[in-house]
């Protein structure tokens, strides 16, 4: 076989390869995708309502500004705290987003969630 024939049947053989890879990608492009299928699911969201038990003035306090944002969750989440990172995580709720609790309540707060945090807080932490 001469090389010009032989160039020729290598071109041919690629057209013919090229053709039918995208015959192929065609038949793929125009199958349907899976139909969606609706169901409705229970599910069972962790409970965040939950206040803050006692009826000493901190205890009140808290459930009325403490948990108006976010859950008691985030307070339950804490390591023990001194009573000097709570009084600053009081400012921080004030003054960084906006809690509207006055400066009055701080000595109540700071009072309750000292004491909230560490009946609550894992005993292997507390200092
Ligand atoms: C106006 C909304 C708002 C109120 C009211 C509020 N917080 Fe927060 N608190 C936030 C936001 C926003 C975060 C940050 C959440 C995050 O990072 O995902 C936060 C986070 C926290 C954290 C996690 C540590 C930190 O500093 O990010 C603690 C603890 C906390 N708040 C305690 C309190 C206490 C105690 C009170 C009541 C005095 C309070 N919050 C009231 C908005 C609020």
């Amino acid at each position: 076989m001469c090389n010009s024939k032989l160039i020729t049947l290598i071109l041919l053989s690629m057209v013919l390869v090229a053709v039918t890879h995208s015959a192929t990608r065609a038949a793929a492009d125009n199958s349907q995708p899976p139909p969606i299928v609706l169901q409705s699911q229970k599910i069972e969201l962790p409970r965040g309502n939950l206040k803050f038990e006692g009826s000493e003035p901190g205890a009140r306090s808290a459930s009325t500004y403490c948990v108006m944002c976010h859950s008691r969750g985030m307070i339950d989440s804490q390591p023990p705290l001194s009573r000097d990172a709570w009084k600053t995580e009081i400012h921080k709720m004030r003054t960084a987003y906006g809690c509207p609790v006055s400066e009055g309540l701080d000595e109540e707060l700071v009072d309750f969630l000292y004491q909230y945090n560490h009946k609550a807080a894992p005993s292997a932490s507390k200092q």
